[in-house]
């Protein structure tokens, strides 16, 4: 009794914390190939390409920390504007920003990334420069949120959303 009991809990466990996951929805007509790279420690996971075809949902495994960008099809795979992502922050918490750190130029596709249910906070902007995306290193504009499913958006274009802060 008491086995089945902790079994139990450790599958429930298992899942919570492999639960995290990124939806890429692309508001343009451009398909896109997001890489992705892992912090060390964290593992690898392979390039997807997206489209506004379908929103792509990709599955991250727990405590991974790391950052993605997007290159549109036909063009050099090199860093641009980064979603970073800590799935594994303090107090169980993920740690989210859009950060132009990279390369500020890089404005027409990663976009903005918010927590699917809450829709807040949100970082990013619909149009660059904006001022919600982490520019500099001591810039403070990480975002936080008890959920473990973020939405990226890709390229130009509305997602129609009134967020509650811009
Ligand atoms: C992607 O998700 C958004 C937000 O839920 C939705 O409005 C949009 O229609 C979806 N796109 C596709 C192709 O399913
Ligand atoms: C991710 O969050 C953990 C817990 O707060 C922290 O120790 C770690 O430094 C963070 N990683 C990055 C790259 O910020």
């Amino acid at each position: 009794m008491h086995f089945a009991t902790s079994a139990l809990a450790l599958v429930a466990s298992a899942i919570a914390v492999s639960a995290s996951t990124v939806t890429f929805w692309t508001l343009d007509n451009v398909q896109r190939t997001v890489y992705f790279t892992g912090n060390p420690g964290s593992a690898q996971i392979n390039p997807v390409t997206v489209s506004n075809r379908a929103n792509t949902t990709v599955n991250f495994p727990g405590q991974w920390v790391g950052n993605f960008y997007a290159v549109p099809n036909g063009q050099a795979n090199k860093p641009g504007m980064l979603g970073e992502v800590n799935f594994s922050g303090w107090n169980g918490l993920t740690y989210f920003d859009v950060s132009a750190i990279v390369d500020p130029t890089d404005q027409n596709n990663v976009k903005q990334m918010w927590p699917k249910v809450s829709r807040n906070p949100m970082s990013g902007c619909q149009v660059f420069p904006c001022n919600n995306v982490y520019w500099l290193p001591d810039d403070v504009q990480t975002k936080t949120t008890t959920e473990s499913d973020l939405i990226t958006t890709l390229g130009s274009g509305s997602t129609g959303i009134t967020f509650t802060q811009n």
